[in-house]
C-alpha cells in the first residue's frame, strides 16, 4: 500500500503552496510600483501579511515534521533521487523562514514598522542600517534559491508523475476513489 502524507501534513503543504504562489507575484507588482505611494504601501502590507503567515506556518510543519514524520520515499526511489527530494525539501522549508525574516528585519532595520493592515509587530533591530542593509541583500539574493527551488520541486513532481509514474504525487493527495 502506498504511503501518504497525513491530512495534516497534506493541509499545511497546499496552504502553502497558495501562499507562495500569492507572495510572489505580489512582490513582483510592489517593485514595480513608484516607492510610498499609497497603492505601493498597500500591496506591501499584503505581502507582509502573506509572509507573515507563511513563516507562522512554516514554524507549525517544521514542529509537526518532528512530531509526525513524514512517510518514508517508495523503496523503488533511487539513492540519488531520495538525496535531491530531501535536499529541495529542507531547502523549501530554511527559505520559508529566511525570506520572512530577512524582509522583517530590512523593513525595521530601515525604520519602517512592520503593521499590516493596522496589526503592530515589535520594532526588532530598529533602524539598525547596518542591519537592514544586510536582510535587504539577503532578501533580495534568497529570492533566486527560492524560484530555483521551486523550479527544481516542480520538476521532480512531473519526473515522478511522467516519467517514473509511481504514483508520488497521490501521496500528498487525498485516496481517490477509482
Ligand atoms: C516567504 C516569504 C517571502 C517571500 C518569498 C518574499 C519575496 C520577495 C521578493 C521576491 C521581493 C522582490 C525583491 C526584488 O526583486 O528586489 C520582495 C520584496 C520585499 N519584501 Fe518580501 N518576501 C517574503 C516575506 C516578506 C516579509 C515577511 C516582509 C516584511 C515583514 C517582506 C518585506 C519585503 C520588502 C520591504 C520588500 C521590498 C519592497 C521595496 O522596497 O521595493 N517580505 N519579497
Ligand atoms: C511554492 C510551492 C511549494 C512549496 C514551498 C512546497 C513545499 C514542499 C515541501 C517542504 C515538501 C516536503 C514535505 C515534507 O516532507 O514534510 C513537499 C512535498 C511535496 N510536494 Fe510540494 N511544495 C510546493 C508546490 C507543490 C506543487 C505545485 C505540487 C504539485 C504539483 C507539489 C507536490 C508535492 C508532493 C507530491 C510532495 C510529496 C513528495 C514525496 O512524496 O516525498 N508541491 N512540498
Amino acid at each position: 500500500m502506498m504511503l501518504r502524507f497525513s491530512p495534516v501534513q497534506q493541509t499545511l503543504h497546499w496552504l502553502t503552496v497558495g501562499l507562495m504562489f500569492a507572495i510572489l507575484p505580489v512582490a513582483w507588482v510592489v517593485m514595480s510600483l513608484k516607492e510610498d505611494t499609497p497603492k505601493f504601501l498597500f500591496m506591501l502590507d499584503i505581502h507582509k501579511a502573506l509572509g507573515l503567515t507563511i513563516v507562522a506556518l512554516t514554524v507549525v510543519r517544521i514542529a509537526w515534521r518532528l512530531i509526525e514524520r513524514p512517510p518514508g520515499h517508495p523503496g523503488s526511489m533511487p539513492p540519488w533521487n531520495r538525496t535531491l527530494s530531501a535536499v529541495v525539501t529542507v531547502g523549501l522549508l530554511i527559505a520559508m523562514v529566511v525570506m520572512p525574516v530577512s524582509g522583517y528585519l530590512w523593513t525595521t532595520g530601515h525604520g519602517y514598522d512592520v503593521d499590516p493592515f493596522g496589526l503592530r509587530f515589535p520594532r526588532i533591530a530598529w533602524k539598525d542600517k547596518a542591519v537592514g542593509d544586510a536582510a535587504a541583500a539577503v532578501h533580495n539574493y534568497a529570492q533566486w534559491a527560492v524560484y530555483s527551488l521551486i523550479g527544481l520541486h516542480l520538476a521532480g513532481v512531473s519526473y515522478h508523475l511522467i516519467v517514473r509514474r509511481d504514483g508520488l504525487l497521490g501521496r500528498m493527495l487525498p485516496p481517490q476513489a477509482l
